[in-house]
């Protein structure tokens, strides 16, 4: 076949799909991103006519022309509509970002006027599609601006030209000679002793090298969770273990010459189980006589018991209450780029892992720790990562990718399939959360009593301290003055649940926010005043129960702001409607630290390089929230020069000391400050250099992460929903936010439209199901239904005009914290459009509808 305008005429495998073709061919700009013709990351183009090459037979192409993502462009330069992509920021992480170009170069005239028909076989988890739509139609969102003067305004991803024309490089976008592939036999039982493994057919089936199992592995324990600080997480976790304590853990590791011969390997073993009880709920799995899955008490891994003043004088004081529970379901972060890393030895004996991470340096801590190596004999590093939102600060492959390259003295690779990002990656917490709060009449909150139960799954990686970080800023946010707390994280047999964006903010904010909501009601005050008369003002202290956090203060404050712009939008004509539809708004606010608690580290060097040109070492990792473009820009205004010369290295642990990860919202906050400060002193070093050569300079900057402040965000919703299928209309959607100083308003307006889609999709739609064996249901995207264009609506973005005191040039966070008013802004639209309480997340047509039916029987 000709792709791209070049002959190939290697023979494509039997059953072998375009896509995997392709990519043995070289053209990396060809993504995988489920195998099932449901995400469109793989869009060719065969005989000029949009295919899923994951779904067209290799062979099929014979004698036609294949286009690329990187054949696109011409002669002249780019293609039109990847010049549409790069103008309108049309993509954050990028992995998408082929297959919807590909998709758009296709498009005619009938189909661009009919975007979400065109586009339902493109699946973007990061952009919201507005960008999408900008480009597609020919917006340009970018501006280039003056030296010196790049913060604030927007400026395009250095990476943009990469990630249009299919060179930017992710985790398996290199050719790694003589690679090995690792496939992984997983657990059928939700808790299981194993009693024995055969190896011995695995180890015939040609092309096996070999099969790992417990017998190979470190007894070691360890956590799958990276912190700074270890100890956050129990070590409870083994690389592979003779107890699997939930369906899809680890059994064994079969290497392989081929992906093929892997899974011959893999289902050549036999394992003798010896099948123990399992316990699924997590207040079941609290109660005396429960199975036990690890050495917690009752299976609780994290609790917290406190109380702020008197909450039974608060309720005696109450003229009105509200008490309700909440549950929020089990959610994939479904980034377009599963899991996955290859090892290798370089050529001093160095262990190198290349891997889609948001902690590289966190990872080398861990695999060095594991295997008793040096930390300097053990380099991890990442491409361009395709996606993360917290699920990335987890050691999921790299571990078992060293035992093997360690064993071997082999390259090998572990890509995770699409099935196994929902079996055996790490979902949300599935929160239980009760709430009981009191108000006097003029709505002052007097009380609040919280109890949370979480299900953490069958490990305690994050466990506890999404569980922490939960109850705290969703209280903190209200100056009510007595709280109280009981929590618990609780094992389960259950696929394990870890970091995802908002880090448990999201599910005990679903849970403050509706019952303000309520309580805004039985007083007839509207929900914006209620918030005004009880959210912290400037200068107050940030209090909830067991705060063992004092690290952390208001040091710039635009909630007020923020509430303001609710205000306007609630306050503008509806739109109108379908006859007999019900309408209603709803708002809700939440606010969130600005990076962790307990030291949050990041270190950069500034260097001169030839040409005016400058060099930023920053461990930091790009995985779409645009941290690498804000460093830029931090960089070229110390620098008194422009973004275009500044050459960033990042996420590689031989480039910079120290960095702790690419979480908790800290891109911009900690790792930016260490770029400003290093940047900074270079500028400083080259005036005092004079006429003195200065190609060479060098100056470093550091941040520990503390102290800290918060951002504020608040949205708001008017729907129209069908009383008679329960189906729910947005007609409009306003987010309000408070980062600081706005860094790349383009940039930061897409983090609030990605954190607003991503969340939609946990409110209206997306659930990881378990059976009663406790095995994982839901494993592909058919199923799960990832919101697609037509499923999203344009949110209009405000920001308030602050500039905070700690973060770097005035900036704060604002990757996760759009995500977590989200669902209760939605749920107390619902309310107000149908009289319905809604209090299991997602809200789906059939469970709005079941609530409706229900308050139509009810007196
Ligand atoms: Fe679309 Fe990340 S930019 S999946």
């Amino acid at each position: 076949m000709r792709i791209n305008g070049q002959e190939h005429d290697r023979a494509p495998r039997p059953g072998q799909c375009l896509r995997t073709y392709l990519r043995e061919e070289g053209w990396f700009g060809v993504k995988k991103g489920c195998d099932t013709g449901d995400c469109g990351a793989c869009t060719v183009h065969v005989d000029g006519v949009p295919v899923h090459s994951c779904l067209y037979p290799a062979h099929r192409a014979r004698d036609r022309g294949v286009t690329t993502v990187e054949g696109l462009a011409g002669p002249d330069g780019l293609h039109p509509a990847q010049q549409a992509f790069l103008d309108a920021q049309g993509f954050q992480c990028g992995f998408c970002t082929a297959g919807l170009i590909m998709t758009t170069a296709a498009l005619t005239d009938d189909q661009r006027a009919d975007l979400p028909r065109a586009f339902k076989g493109n699946l973007c988890r990061c952009t919201g599609y507005r960008a999408v739509a900008d480009a597609v139609a020919g917006v340009v969102n970018t501006a280039g601006p003056a030296p010196g003067a790049s913060v604030g305004a927007a400026v395009g991803a250095p990476a943009g030209p990469e990630v249009v024309t299919g060179a930017a490089r992710y985790t398996f976008d290199v050719d790694v000679p003589g690679v090995l592939h690792m496939k992984v036999l997983r657990s059928p039982h939700a808790h299981a002793r194993i009693a024995a493994i055969a190896a011995e057919a695995a180890l015939a089936v040609p092309g096996v090298e070999a099969v790992l199992t417990h017998a190979d592995a470190p007894a070691r324990l360890f956590s799958t969770a990276q912190h700074e600080h270890a100890a956050e997480d129990p070590a409870d976790t083994r690389v592979l273990d003779d107890v699997v304590r939930f369906a899809g853990q680890r059994v064994a590791a079969v290497v392989a010459t081929s992906e093929a011969a892997a899974e011959a390997g893999c289902r050549a073993i036999t394992v003798e189980y010896e099948v123990l009880p399992a316990v699924l709920d997590p207040e079941a799995a609290m109660a005396p006589g429960a199975p036990r899955l690890h050495a917690a008490p009752n299976n609780v891994v994290g609790e917290l018991h406190a109380t702020l003043g008197d909450v039974d004088a608060g309720f005696a004081e109450a003229e009105v209450t509200c008490e309700e529970t909440f549950t929020t379901a089990r959610v994939q972060h479904a980034s377009l780029e599963t899991h996955g890393a290859v090892g290798w030895l370089d050529e001093d004996g160095r262990l190198v892992i290349r891997t889609s991470s948001q902690t590289p340096f966190l990872t080398r801590r861990a695999v060095a720790a594991l295997y008793d190596l040096p930390l300097d004999r053990v380099r991890v590093l990442t491409g361009r990562v395709g996606g993360g939102f917290g699920g990335k600060q987890e050691m999921l492959v790299e571990d078992l990718v060293a035992l093997a390259v360690l064993r071997l003295r082999r390259p090998v690779k572990l890509e995770y399939t699409r099935a196994e990002q929902f079996t055996s990656a790490t979902v949300r917490h599935p929160f239980r959360v009760s709430l009981r709060a009191g108000a006097r009449r003029d709505g002052t909150l007097t009380a609040m009593r919280l109890r949370v139960v979480t299900d953490t799954g069958a490990y305690g990686n994050h466990g506890p301290s999404v569980m922490y970080h939960g109850c705290h800023e969703s209280l903190a946010v209200y100056r009510c003055p007595n709280k109280a707390t009981d929590a618990y994280a609780v094992y389960t047999n259950s696929v394990p649940s870890g970091a995802f964006r908002g880090y448990g903010l999201g599910q005990v904010t679903f849970a403050v926010e509706s019952v303000l909501d309520e309580l805004a009601r039985q007083l007839g005050i509207d929900p914006v005043t209620m918030r005004e008369i009880n959210v912290v003002r400037p200068g107050e202290p940030l209090l909830a129960p067991g705060d063992h956090v004092d690290d952390l203060s208001i040091a710039s404050y635009g909630l007020d702001q923020c509430l303001g712009h609710i205000r306007d939008a609630s306050s503008a004509p509806g739109a109108s409607v379908l006859p007999g539809w019900l309408v209603g708004e709803g708002m809700a606010i939440a606010m969130i630290a600005a990076g962790p608690p307990g030291g949050h580290y990041a270190d950069a060097t500034a260097t001169v390089l030839p040409g005016d040109r400058y060099e930023i070492a920053v461990g930091t990792a790009e995985f779409g929230n645009g941290s690498t473009t804000v460093h830029a820009q931090i960089a070229a205004d110390a620098l008194h020069t422009t973004p275009d010369r500044i050459v960033i290295r990042q996420s590689d642990t031989d480039v910079v000391r120290h960095d702790t990860g690419a979480f908790g919202s800290t891109g911009v906050v900690v790792a930016g400050r260490a770029v400003l400060e290093a940047a900074t002193a270079l500028h400083e070093k080259i005036l005092a250099a004079g006429d003195t050569p200065v190609v060479g300079l060098t100056a470093t900057g550091q941040f520990d992460g503390t102290p800290r402040s918060v951002a504020f965000n608040a949205q708001w919703f008017r729907v129209a929903v069908d009383p008679d299928t329960g189906e729910i209309r947005i007609l409009r959607s306003v987010h309000s936010a408070d980062a600081g100083t706005v860094m790349n308003p383009l940039q930061c307006r897409g983090q609030v439209e990605g954190g607003v889609a991503q969340a939609l999709g946990a409110t209206l739609a997306e659930h990881v199901d378990i059976d009663a064996a406790g095995r994982v249901t839901t494993t592909g995207f058919r199923q799960y239904h990832l919101p697609t264009f037509a499923d999203i609506p344009c949110t209009e973005v405000h920001f308030a005009a602050t500039t905070d005191a700690i973060g770097p040039l005035g900036a704060k966070s604002m990757s996760e914290s759009p995500f977590n008013p989200v669902a209760p802004a939605l749920a107390n639209a619902l309310r107000d459009a149908t009289g319905v309480r809604l209090t299991a997340l997602p809200f789906t047509r059939d469970r709005v509808w079941e609530g409706l039916q229900r308050a139509r029987r009810s007196p």
